[in-house]
């Protein structure tokens, strides 16, 4: 096991802080805290585990500067999405206060006057989650706000690459008298912490977001103990603009989408799929505006576009874009690259491909980076096609003011997350994850506290 964590700025690759990695022992013992804690924490009424949690969320936006901060240093985005983050991660906070005092079961009519059936929730236990460094805020929030509304306790390991933010949220978590076995924070490698997760048996549940072959790994290992398990795993989206669609309208979703966190979102448009009697048109706006995208520090103001978060990320967008271009796309716009291997930054300029080919690699493999692909359709059943021929189903997104080919859309796109001439469609209020490889169950909603609540069914005798 590793003994130490470097966290560095992805902008200059500068140390920022080295933080100690928790030992095998000392999580085995935040394991046990927590397992034995939840006995306590479930007695908690939903009231006052409600009027923490909107403490917590006040608390946080109290240090809303400060945080976002931290959080533009250690994953390199813009301060102005940090600060959306901080917003975004209290949202799921509000939410689930809410929801702890609505944790409704529900009486079933008995077949016989001699019995009452009597249906209740009650928490699963001790949940540990596994967050990832591209939301380092809200991907935690969203797992531990239900969980501790539900009444688990909560134990969460952040990514190696972004600790300092959820270190902040947690500590913060206590100043307002969250109990401090209620919610923990252990830091270490995913591959030396995962492993003691799923092997033990204080966890109750597993909730991880990240990708998907980690994912596969920590349902296989979970089975032993058959463990509860909450997935949200790699995304590839289609962003489809029909021959109708309002084209400024697709234009700038298209850029929402995909140059959030510098295109590192499981959600945002991996493939673009025009019809081709507008795709000049379209091609031509986008890249009028994607050319005027600011690159740069996270914590400059204007920064519109950071860096990725790190060598691994980029030589994979760079063997992307170069094997879409041997096999004969276009570039409309990008290509170029600030980076130094040495230093350890990595920076790519917003990029437009067109003529891209489903056979090529940016077509099937996610990409998590700038870049925009284009390809081209005639009839709508082949846009269809081309986007559900992936493993992944996380989020897909569509351009058209035809109601019909809406509907035949959202009735025939198998992804968990649809967006109709909608770019951002993430809500804390709202039912957020995916399909067949990317993921499990879902965050956010009523949908999303469901995953930490097991049912019991009383029958009584009269
Ligand atoms: C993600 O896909 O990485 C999370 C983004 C979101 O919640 O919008």
């Amino acid at each position: 096991m590793t003994k130490s964590i470097q966290v560095t700025n992805p902008a200059t690759g500068e140390l920022i802080r080295e933080i100690p990695a928790d030992t095998e022992e000392e999580i085995h013992q935040a394991l046990k805290r927590g397992h034995e804690y939840f006995q306590e924490w479930r007695k908690v009424n939903a009231h006052e585990r409600s009027r923490l949690l909107k403490a917590w969320s006040e608390k946080i936006q109290n240090n809303k500067e400060t945080i976002a901060e931290v959080m533009t240093l250690e994953s390199g985005k813009p301060i102005q999405e940090s600060l959306g983050e901080v917003n975004y991660a209290t949202s799921y906070i509000d939410w689930y206060a809410e929801e702890a005092k609505r944790l409704y079961g529900r009486t079933i009519p008995a077949a016989s006057e001699t019995k009452r059936i009597i249906v209740s929730k009650q928490p699963v236990g001790l949940v540990a989650a596994i967050t990832p460094w591209n939301f380092p805020a809200a991907m935690m929030t969203r797992k531990a706000a239900p969980a501790l509304a539900a009444g688990c306790t909560f134990i969460v390991k952040p990514a190696e690459e972004t600790p300092l933010t959820t270190m902040k949220f947690i500590e913060l978590a206590y100043e307002v008298g969250i109990p401090e076995s209620a919610v923990q924070v252990v830091n270490g490698r995913g591959s030396d912490v995962g492993p003691l997760f799923t092997a033990s048996d204080f966890v109750r549940k597993i909730t991880f977001t990240g990708s998907t072959p980690v994912g596969k790994s920590l349902i296989k290992n979970s089975a032993d103990t058959v463990k509860h398990v909450s997935m949200e795993l790699g995304g590839h989206a289609p962003l489809i603009v029909a021959a109708d669609a309002d084209i400024d309208v697709a234009v700038d979703q298209t850029i929402a989408s995909k140059f959030r966190n510098a295109g590192q979102t499981c959600i945002c448009a991996n493939r673009v799929i025009v019809h081709d009697s507008i795709a000049e048109e379209f091609a031509k706006k986008l890249t009028e505006k994607v050319k005027r995208l600011k690159v740069g520090n996270g914590l400059e103001k204007d920064t519109q576009v950071g860096p990725v978060i790190n060598e691994k990320g980029y030589d994979k967008i760079v063997s992307q874009i170069n094997d879409a271009i041997d096999q004969g796309a276009e570039v409309l716009c990008g290509n170029q690259y600030h980076a130094d291997k040495e230093q350890g930054y990595f920076f790519v300029y917003p990029t437009v491909l067109q003529n891209v080919d489903v056979g090529m690699k940016i077509m099937h493999e996610e990409t998590f980076g700038p870049v925009i692909p284009i390809t081209l359709f005639k009839e709508i059943d082949k846009a269809v096609e081309i986007a559900n021929s992936t493993p992944f189903g996380l989020a897909a997104y569509f351009f058209t003011n035809n109601y019909k080919v809406g509907a035949y859309l959202h009735d025939y796109l198998d992804f968990g997350v649809i967006g109709w001439n909608d770019g951002a469609p993430s809500a804390a209020h709202a039912p957020f994850g995916g399909m067949k490889e990317s993921g499990l169950g879902r965050e956010g909603g009523v949908e999303g506290i469901e995953p930490y609540l097991e049912t019991k069914y009383l029958s009584v005798g009269l």
